[in-house]
Parts: structure tokens; C-alpha cells; sequence
């Protein structure tokens, strides 16, 4: 998840170091690549900019002996355009009079960009930032003012995004940097003698914590002295008083959540927004898309929560799709099938990191056997990344909770939306519907969550039942409350409880049940196997009085078919093992143990 910072002072002077402090607060976000712009006040614009880490591109290019009155900074994570130094942002309008960074996604920027090169400008990169430049640069090219040029490129520009722009213009009302935000995070910072922008607090505060949120749909304007705060569609300036934010700079990082996996938790409805809106304009899901209709079998291959979301995956792509496809962990993808690949094959292979050696190791021995090899994965730059034939990033940005919560998420959407482009059973889904139905599942279920979590939390071993495309949901709930909690829970299906399991069943015992709409009356069957022995079942589902009458408790769903069902009930089990985490007195960011990258067998 790319960060921006930006700021004007009084007087001109160094910013170099100014800059590449912001850039270290904003490092916990993520990214591979790091560039600084400053003008001086005669218009210079001093312009550096490299893939690497903040320390190691500084040394290099000497960020800290920068000077100027306007500076700004940007670390990127890529998702456009792989990381390279012309990717990298700040980027220059055609003829180097405008300067400019994002955050976030710009999804036409294709379209943007064949619309740029035929009015004759200069391109330089293949990131969507540079859009944000030259959609600016085409109204002052046709003598609009920053301001309305700004104004007029938010109009051109879709996604959700915020930037920071400038021009070297240092006359008339100019002289500022101007800032817009569209769907992603923005504050202001007023300071004396200076005023700052970034995508969020801890960049800010150790200038000033008298602060400025934006809304969506408002653009500012920074001098020195002043900023003007406007609303885009009609330019109307509006009054807004500074708040004093008084909390620490841990609670600005972690945005007012307590951890970091609470934050990711309620970042899915964006994140999922934001994938989709890429999705929905990205000329590599077409390519993708082929390589997967022209599988004669389909792989999905991965390890721990990657592995859930390929079980999922597989799920939605025989039924929906009519394609066979299988899920299996990496190891014994290695071990078992990958000798009897052939080329008609193709593989997914799905990993929040890239990097899983166990993943890598499967992919190894593809290679040979001529299948298609596809990567989905969130980390751009990273091995999988480049080993793939094809790849699709999850977008969600930096993870930094070693649980994985929103990458599995979006996993689930990216191959529920893949299915869906490929669907020739059951009706289409509507996209734009998603990102509110979970949040509205978020919402929805919190204090029944915590309910659950607080019936559960005395227990030492458990077992989460699914059944047909929730089994891989319930797997995934099972394994989040192992790692957090170091409770013993076993994820598993329904109708083989019977077959075992039952045994552990006593008197007043948990046991919770994740169901999708069409499978509630054959859920009822296994539920009443465990009440009638004295079982406490709990059950997670769309509303349905059956289902209702047959258990204890019950953490409802928003009214939503089969598929949307499955995409959605990991939520309240990602809650009650956040809670249960807390409850124990463990930090659910770091479990004892474990790492977010494994890179050994
Ligand atoms: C669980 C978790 C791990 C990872 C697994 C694979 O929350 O994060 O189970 O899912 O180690 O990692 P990636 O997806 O990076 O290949």
C-alpha cells in the first residue's frame, strides 16, 4: 500500500532529511520503491527516485541534501508496473513543470495513457501515478489554473486514490502543493510556518498534531501560512477547524485499532473494493482468464491460508465454471501430482507473501512438464511474481499482522470474480454490491462474535464443520484460532464428524457449524448428531428458521446466496479468534512461533 507526503515552508532550506523522515513513518505500509521531489523558490524541481529501501536509495542518491520550499515523498508498492526506477513516483508532466505522486489505484489508466500519447505527450512509465500528472497537465496545458485543473482531472480520473501534486509555477496564487483525496486516506498537518499532507498520522505527527481529516470528494491546497479545503464538484471552499490529535504514534500506525490484525479485519470491505475496481479494468485478467478455460485440469496449489482459499477457489470453479479443478497443498502437489502433469494442465499458484518455499519448490517441478503456471499473490516484485506465466496481484496492500485476514479474502474474491467472468451456471454477480455486503457482515455479526468467542474461550480443543464450499471456510477459521490462541481446533467436514470425531462430544461441548444456504438441511443431520448427544452447536448461516430451531447460538449472515455466503462467513471466525486472542492475553499480531514469510521446507 503506496504513502505519500508532502509539505511547504516558509522559507526555503533543506527538506531532503524532513522528507525521508516522513518516508520512514510511512514505511510500515510497504513498498519497493522510494522517491523524493523538491522545489526551490524559484521553481527548481530537484527530482530522485529509486527501487530499494528508504536507507539504502538515500545513500545513493542523497535524498537528505535536497533543499526547497515545496517537498514531496512517495514509497510505492506496485501493483501497476512492475518495481523499476521509472515506475517509481514522483513522476514530471511532459515537459517537467508539474511534479506529482498517489496512492492507491487509477483503473483506466490504460485508456488514460493511449489518450495521453495521442495528444502528444511525453510517457514515461508504466505506472498509473503518472496518469494523475498528465490528466492534470492537459487542463493547464489548456490554461485552466491548478486548482480547476485539479478539479477537471478528478473528473478523468477512476479508482480510489489520493495525490499530491505541484507545480513550478511559483506566481500568482501558486507556490502551493495541492492534494486530492478520492477513496484513499488523507490528513493535513498545520504547523508554524509550515503545513504538511500524508496519506496518514505518523508522518505527520512529529511535525505538528494539529490536523485536518479529508472526506472523500475534497481537495486542499497548502501555502506556509494557510490552506484552502475545497469540495471538487463545485469548487466551494469549506470551513473546517484542526483537531489536536493527543494519542501515541503506535496508535496513528495501527489507525485507532488496537493491532494490526483488528485494523486488516475491518480494511476488507476496502481492500476487496479495490481489487475488484482493478479487477474490473486490468487487460491481465483476459490473458488469465484464457490460460484458465483452456486448462485441461486446473491446480489450485498452496500452503496454509493461501491453501483454504485454493480450496475454495477449486470449489467455485467446478461449480460455477463446469472447469475440473483441484485444491492441494504445495508439498504434496511436489510429491503426488506434479510427475503426472501435462501441458493441456495449468497451475495456480496462490501465496499472500510469494516467497513460500514450499510453494516455489512445487512450481520447480511444473516448470518442465510444460503446464501453464499462474500466480496469484500480493507481494509485486516477489519470486512467484516473476516465475509465473500470468499473475494476478490481491491488492490489498502491506499485511503486516503475521495472520493472514485480508489477503484470504481477497484470494477468495479475486477466484469467485475469475469463476464468475467464466460462469455458465447460476446468475451473475453483481460486483458492486460486494464490498458493502461485507462490511455490512462485519457489522453485522461484531457483538455475536465476541458472544461466541466468550462460549468458546474455556475450551482447549474444538472442531469447525463445513460443508461443501464453506469446508475450506471452516478450515480457515480453525487454523486463525490455532495460531492466535493456541487452542487446539480442528476444521473439518460435517459429514465426517460421525465417522470419529463424535467421541469427543460431551455434555454442554462447542462445536460450530459454517454453512452455506443450499446445504442447511443436510447441515440440520449433522448438527443434530452432536445436540442429541448433549453437543452446544453453534451455527454460522444466512437466516433460516430450520437451521435456527437446531442449535444454541446463532451468528447470522446477511441474506446472500451460496457463493457470497462462503466469501463472507470467514468474517465472524476471524473475530471470535481475535477476540479469544485477546481474552488469553496473547498479541494476535505476533504468535509465538510463527513467521508471515517462510521461506524454508
Ligand atoms: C496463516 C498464515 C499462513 C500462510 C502460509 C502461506 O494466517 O498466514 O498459514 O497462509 O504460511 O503463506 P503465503 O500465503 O505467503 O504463501
Amino acid at each position: 500500500m503506496c504513502g505519500i507526503f508532502g509539505i511547504v515552508k516558509e522559507h526555503e532550506g533543506p527538506l531532503g532529511e524532513t522528507l525521508v523522515g516522513a518516508a520512514r513513518r510511512l514505511a510500515y505500509r510497504g513498498y519497493d520503491s522510494v522517491g523524493c521531489a523538491t522545489i526551490d523558490a524559484s521553481g527548481k524541481i530537484d527530482l530522485r527516485k529509486d527501487v530499494g529501501k528508504i536507507d539504502e536509495v538515500n545513500e545513493r542518491l542523497n535524498f537528505n541534501e535536497m533543499r526547497g520550499q515545496r517537498g514531496i515523498v512517495q514509497l510505492r508498492w506496485a501493483t501497476f508496473g512492475s518495481p523499476s526506477q521509472e515506475n517509481a513516483q514522483p513522476h514530471l508532466d511532459s515537459d517537467g513543470d508539474l511534479v506529482g505522486v498517489h496512492n492507491g489505484n487509477i483503473v483506466n489508466h490504460v485508456s488514460l495513457r493511449d489518450r495521453f500519447l495521442a495528444e502528444g505527450m511525453t510517457v514515461r512509465s508504466a505506472n498509473d501515478g503518472e496518469s494523475i500528472v498528465h490528466a492534470v497537465e492537459h487542463y493547464v496545458d489548456r490554461g485552466e489554473t491548478m486548482v480547476d485543473a485539479i478539479r477537471a482531472a478528478a473528473q478523468d480520473l477512476q479508482g480510489d486514490y489520493a495525490l499530491i501534486i505541484a507545480s513550478n509555477d511559483v506566481t500568482g496564487s501558486d507556490g502551493a502543493l495541492h492534494a486530492v483525496k478520492s477513496g484513499s486516506g488523507l490528513v493535513v498537518g498545520i504547523a508554524d510556518g509550515a503545513t504538511c499532507v500524508s496519506s496518514d498520522l505518523p508522518s505527520i505527527l512529529p511535525i505538528t498534531n494539529k490536523i485536518i481529516r479529508l472526506q472523500d470528494g475534497e481537495m486542499v491546497s497548502l501555502w506556509p501560512d494557510r490552506i484552502e479545503l475545497r469540495r471538487l464538484s463545485d469548487g466551494e471552499i469549506i470551513e473546517r477547524e484542526p483537531e489536536v490529535f493527543t494519542e501515541g504514534m503506535e496508535a496513528a500506525e495501527k489507525g485507532g485499532y488496537a493491532h494490526f490484525m483488528e485494523k486488516e479485519i475491518h480494511e476488507q470491505p476496502k481492500a476487496a473494493a479495490e481489487l475488484i475496481h482493478w479487477l474490473s479494468a486490468s487487460p491481465f485478467v483476459p490473458q488469465f482468464l484464457d490460460a484458465l478455460s483452456s486448462a485441461r485440469h486446473l491446480y489450485f496449489v498452496g500452503c496454509g491460508t493461501s491453501y483454504h482459499a485454493c480450496m475454495i477457489g477449486a470449489a467455485y470453479f467446478n461449480r460455477i465454471a463446469n472447469i475440473p479443478a483441484s485444491p492441494v497443498l504445495a508439498p504434496q502437489f511436489t510429491e503426488t501430482l506434479a510427475p503426472i502433469l501435462t501441458s493441456d494442465d495449468a497451475v495456480v499458484f496462490v501465496s499472500q507473501s510469494g516467497e513460500t518455499k514450499d510453494v516455489l519448490n512445487a512450481l520447480k517441478v511444473v516448470r518442465p512438464t510444460g503446464a501453464k503456471i499462474l500466480g496469484v499473490l500480493n507481494v509485486i516484485g516477489s519470486a512467484l511474481m516473476h516465475l509465473s506465466d500470468h499473475y494476478l496481484p490481491l491488492a490489498c496492500g502491506y499485511e503486516i499482522s503475521v495472520p493472514a485476514t485480508k489477503t484470504f479474502l481477497n484470494q477468495v474474491v479475486l477466484f469467485l470474480y475469475l469463476a464468475d467472468k467464466l460462469r455458465v451456471h447460476g446468475a451473475k454477480i453483481d460486483w458492486d454490491e460486494i464490498p458493502e455486503i461485507i462490511e455490512r457482515t462485519l457489522v453485522s455479526t461484531k457483538e455475536v462474535a465476541r458472544e461466541a468467542a466468550n462460549i468458546l474461550n474455556p475450551y482447549d480443543e474444538m472442531y469447525y464443520l463445513g460443508y461443501g464450499l464453506t469446508l475450506g471456510v471452516a478450515m480457515e477459521g480453525a487454523l486463525k484460532l490455532k495460531e492466535i490462541t493456541y487452542a487446539h481446533c480442528e476444521g473439518m467436514l460435517s459429514s465426517e464428524f460421525k465417522h470419529g470425531p463424535l467421541s469427543a462430544v460431551h455434555d454442554g461441548y462447542p462445536i460450530l457449524f459454517v454453512t452455506a444456504p443450499d446445504d442447511a438441511a443436510m447441515m440440520v443431520n449433522h448438527i443434530n448428531e452432536v445436540a442429541c448427544r448433549g453437543g452446544r452447536p453453534i451455527a454460522i448461516a444466512c437466516e433460516d428458521g430450520l437451521l435456527r430451531k437446531h442449535v444454541r447460538e446463532y451468528i447470522p449472515l446477511p441474506d446472500v446466496g451460496q457463493e457470497i455466503a462462503t466469501l463472507v462467513a470467514v468474517l465472524p471466525l476471524q473475530l471470535i479468534s481475535y477476540h479469544m486472542s485477546i481474552e488469553r492475553g496473547i498479541d494476535p499480531d505476533f504468535p509465538r512461533n510463527l513467521s508471515k514469510t517462510l521461506t524454508v521446507d
